[in-house]
């Protein structure tokens, strides 16, 4: 069969990134602008400023992505771009360079679902076992889906409350931790102790989480303290808020992975990135004869990549959208059962 090749944007939240992705599974190349030293003086990303620096960036980036694989527009057998969820105003520059591309050089366009990404993230470099499921673990998700195959999302875990990145995020604000929140607490608990007690998280018989019971606990715990006049150890409390956190990881997707009997678990999303969450859920894998695949690091966080990597299996399924199609910052889950 002849090579895919497909020029995938991704610009929903900070970062405008650009790949070109062979076959859903090779990143033939990739380029990326971070805007993090910009939102970090703000300490979070401010969505109007995210925009600009989209559209100042976007025609940058296509460049030198085409430049780095040595190819050109007229060389892509398609168009992809992240259209939903995110901020409306960062999805729609990507979206829109996309769309213009697409008619300009008459390719055909494939719509993307920025979760969908997530997940087809695991495609590059492995090969993956179905059934499986995937556990999504990102700045506003927490989610287990049952995949039958490549095109089929069924949802049966969630976060009831915040995602576990945003948890990580608000933890990291309140000890007063630079933007992005979730390495800068991964460094901190590196060099702490599990000291502090932490409650309990949602322990019942389903497959959801809640994380804003540790969040407020921990927000009270330091208000306290410092009205007290005494001291938090910020290393500690962070190595304790990740043990926790991770338990309650480890703890639901086991009994996902038990409840759906698969031989096969994906982590993908930001929080994937962090080194002790991928090596407990690894282990926990391992202890249940389950394979645990998890993309590189530069795959977990947002990346074009993972986007041409879903839109393949989008391409393969003749799964191509009008030019009139539009960015949803909510969730649109029209990703779930192409077949
Ligand atoms: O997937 P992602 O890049 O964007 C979304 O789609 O949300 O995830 C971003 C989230 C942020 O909340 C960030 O703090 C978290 O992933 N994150 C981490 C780590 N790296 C990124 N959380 C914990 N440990 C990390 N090493
Ligand atoms: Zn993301």
């Amino acid at each position: 069969m002849k090579d895919i090749y497909i020029l995938a944007i991704e610009s929903s939240c900070d970062e405008t990134s650009v790949s070109i992705v062979k076959n859903g599974k090779e990143d033939i190349s990739t380029a990326t602008n971070t805007q993090i030293d910009t939102h970090k003086l703000y300490g979070g990303v401010v969505p109007e400023v995210a925009s600009r620096l989209h559209l100042e960036n976007i025609t940058l980036v296509i460049d030198e992505a085409l430049k780095k694989a040595n190819m050109k527009v007229s060389d892509m057998d398609a168009i992809a771009a992240t259209y939903s969820p995110g901020l409306l105003g960062s999805l729609l520059v990507g979206l829109e360079a996309a769309k213009a591309l697409s008619l300009v050089y008459d390719k055909p366009f494939i719509k993307v679902n920025h979760m969908m990404g997530h997940i087809c993230a695991n495609n590059i470099g492995n090969s993956l076992e179905y059934p499986l499921i995937s556990l999504i673990i990102s700045g506003g998700h927490t989610d287990l889906i049952y995949m039958e195959n490549e095109s089929s999302f069924k949802y049966i875990g969630q976060t009831l409350d915040d995602a576990v990145g945003e948890c990580f995020d608000k933890v990291a604000r309140i000890l007063d931790m630079p933007y992005p929140g979730g390495p800068n607490i991964e460094k901190l608990a590196k060099m702490g102790k599990d000291s502090y007690p932490m409650p309990e998280l949602l322990n019942d018989e389903t497959c959801n989480f809640s994380f804003s019971g540790i969040k407020s606990y921990v927000n009270n715990l330091v208000h306290n303290t410092k009205q007290r006049g005494g001291e938090i150890n910020k290393e500690d409390l962070a190595c304790s808020f990740q043990n926790a956190v991770t338990k309650s990881l480890v703890m639901k997707t086991k009994k996902a992975l038990e409840q759906y009997n698969v031989k096969n678990l994906c982590i993908a999303g930001g929080v994937a990135s962090n080194s002790f969450i991928r090596e407990e859920l690894i282990k926990m894998c391992e202890s249940i004869n389950v394979k645990a695949t998890v993309p590189l690091k530069q795959y977990c966080t947002d990346n074009a990549t993972m986007i041409g990597a879903a839109a393949y299996i989008l391409y393969k399924n003749n799964m191509f959208s009008d030019l009139d199609v539009n960015a949803s910052s909510h969730e649109v889950l029209d990703y779930l059962n192409i077949n």
